[in-house]
């Protein structure tokens, strides 16, 4: 970290000046997450603070369509991306006009849209979900079908979790879908570790853990247990920035990082303060719709 200080100490003084936030997602590298960031948190907790921002500029660290949350639940406040590549496999896998077909396919059945999705696709849904609230938001239509996407391994993990039926998409996470059952299994039998997962992961791997949770879910159960030893079967950003949380617990890596996440760095955080860019803009009929889904979604809460 001491080789970041110059450009933590200039981005928190020119945030300052700006009046800015900073939000950083938890797969942010810790000298942004511990370094730079006002406001940290998953992806809903990210939502959920854009939408009672009270500053004018915010900055997501984080992927494109968390930038896109924040900008549709805050439309009058400018809403930056460091780098408007940082996409998403799982928001990349499918498209408003593949929506429009699954609905067409299934005349009734409500949409419900992950938040790992573009503007587009959340404006042809009825409602948000992040893995914090999935069931309880699947749960919350009252209907005994509902069409949800696009991660089908998120999906089959909710549809274990309750009675309503679910029409599923083939989108996957190209970092979860990468750990295997069997570095679950290696983790716990050669370091004693508990095993915490991410439900993007696929079902061999889920079947394996001690806990299954969004990023801030995951957080929270570490310092429920305080387990001598965990692996942290998610993003590896995740236990470098509990790391400092937990000294007592020994981190064991599977490590597979998001090169999405990654390409947010302090240097490109400064000229997004510096140079107001990038800034996002959505076409104010998707917005419109897009954020219906989304406060649907906030209404449901945690
Ligand atoms: P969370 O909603 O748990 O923060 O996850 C978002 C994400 O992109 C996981 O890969
Ligand atoms: Fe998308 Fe996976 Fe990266 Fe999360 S970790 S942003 S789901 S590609």
């Amino acid at each position: 970290v001491p080789m970041h200080l110059p450009w933590i100490d200039a981005i928190n003084a020119l945030k300052k000046q700006r009046g800015a936030v900073i939000m950083a997602h938890s797969y942010q590298s810790p000298e942004i997450f511990h370094g730079v960031a006002d406001i940290t948190g998953d992806s809903l907790g990210l939502a959920q603070a854009a939408a009672d921002c009270d500053a004018d500029l915010i900055v997501v660290c984080g992927v494109h369509f968390m930038a896109e949350s924040a900008k549709i639940l805050a439309p009058g406040k400018t809403v930056l991306i460091p780098d408007l590549e940082a996409g998403c496999s799982l928001a990349s896998s499918i498209t408003a006009a593949d929506v429009l077909a699954l609905r067409a396919q299934h005349p009734g059945v409500p949409v419900v849209s992950y938040a790992n999705t573009s503007a587009a696709v959340k404006a042809e849904s009825d409602v948000i979900c992040t893995s914090a609230n999935a069931v309880q938001v699947v749960e919350s239509l009252g209907v005994p079908r509902v069409i949800f996407l696009p991660d089908e391994f998120l999906g089959r993990h909710v549809a274990g979790q309750t009675q309503v039926e679910l029409v599923l998409w083939h989108g996957r996470c190209e970092v979860h879908e990468k750990f295997t059952a069997q570095q679950a299994r290696h983790a716990r039998e050669q370091f004693d570790a508990k095993l915490v997962a991410h439900p993007e992961c696929s079902p061999e791997v889920l079947a394996e853990a001690d806990f299954v949770g969004s990023t801030t879910a995951m957080g929270k159960w570490l310092e429920r247990e305080k387990p001598a030893r965990v692996a942290m079967i998610t993003e590896c950003s995740m236990a470098d920035n509990l790391r400092a949380q937990f000294p007592t617990t020994q981190f064991i890596k599977p490590c597979n990082l998001c090169p999405h996440m990654q390409r947010i760095t302090l240097q490109n955080i400064y000229t997004c303060l510096r140079d107001l860019q990038h800034a996002i803009e959505i076409p104010a009929d998707v917005s419109a719709r897009a954020r219906a889904a989304l406060q649907r979604m906030l209404a449901v809460g945690r």
